[in-house]
């Protein structure tokens, strides 16, 4: 049995790119929260945003975590927003090891301008639409058990950190 990794962060900060290496390389079992949502809903996220508002889609990720946080053995990539739920950041600091990724606005910003699945980044300005979000949420990301930069450092550096604060953590 192996405790669970969630991932939490930002839009565009790599959770779900660096979450499936981290899986391989740990042996954990990968899922994405969204993912899974569209799984379940047979749409995309910004046709469940359109469609049936944020609040329906807060709810469906809030259920699915509650789930998940119950499950061993998994790397949770976690959509950004997950964090701005009370529930959600208890069940998520007190059931796995809690990793924060972070990344400045201007890598962020390379990261998603050309994505069309982000329906809460749909901006005329997207920068300044960036930065007030960080801001805004910035408290709610610090809950992580360790906090990595991922703009900064390269991917095996990441991989090899979040490693080996994960097996001290699973030691203690
Ligand atoms: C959201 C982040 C998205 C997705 C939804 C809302 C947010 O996930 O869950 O568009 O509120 O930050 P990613 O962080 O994987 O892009």
């Amino acid at each position: 049995m192996k405790k669970s990794i969630a991932l939490i962060g930002f839009m565009g900060t790599g959770k779900t790119t660096l979450g499936k290496r981290l899986a391989r390389k740990l042996g954990l079992e990968f899922v994405d929260t969204d993912q899974l949502i569209e799984m379940r809903q047979g749409k995309k996220i910004s046709e469940i945003f359109a469609d049936e508002g944020e609040a329906a889609f807060r709810q469906m990720e809030r259920e699915l975590l509650g789930e998940l946080c119950a499950r061993d053995n998994l790397l949770i990539s976690t959509g950004g927003g997950i964090v701005l739920d009370a529930r959600n950041r208890e069940c998520l600091k007190n059931n796995t090891f809690l990793v924060t990724l972070t990344a400045r606005p201007g890598s962020i910003y390379n990261r998603v301008k050309n994505g069309k699945n982000r329906p809460l980044l749909e901006s005329d300005d997207l920068y300044k639409r960036i930065v007030t979000m960080m801001a805004k949420r910035k408290k709610f990301y610090a809950i992580g058990h360790l906090v990595v930069k991922t703009d900064t450092m390269s991917e095996g550096k990441t991989i090899a950190k979040i490693t080996e604060a994960y097996e001290k953590f699973c030691e203690a």
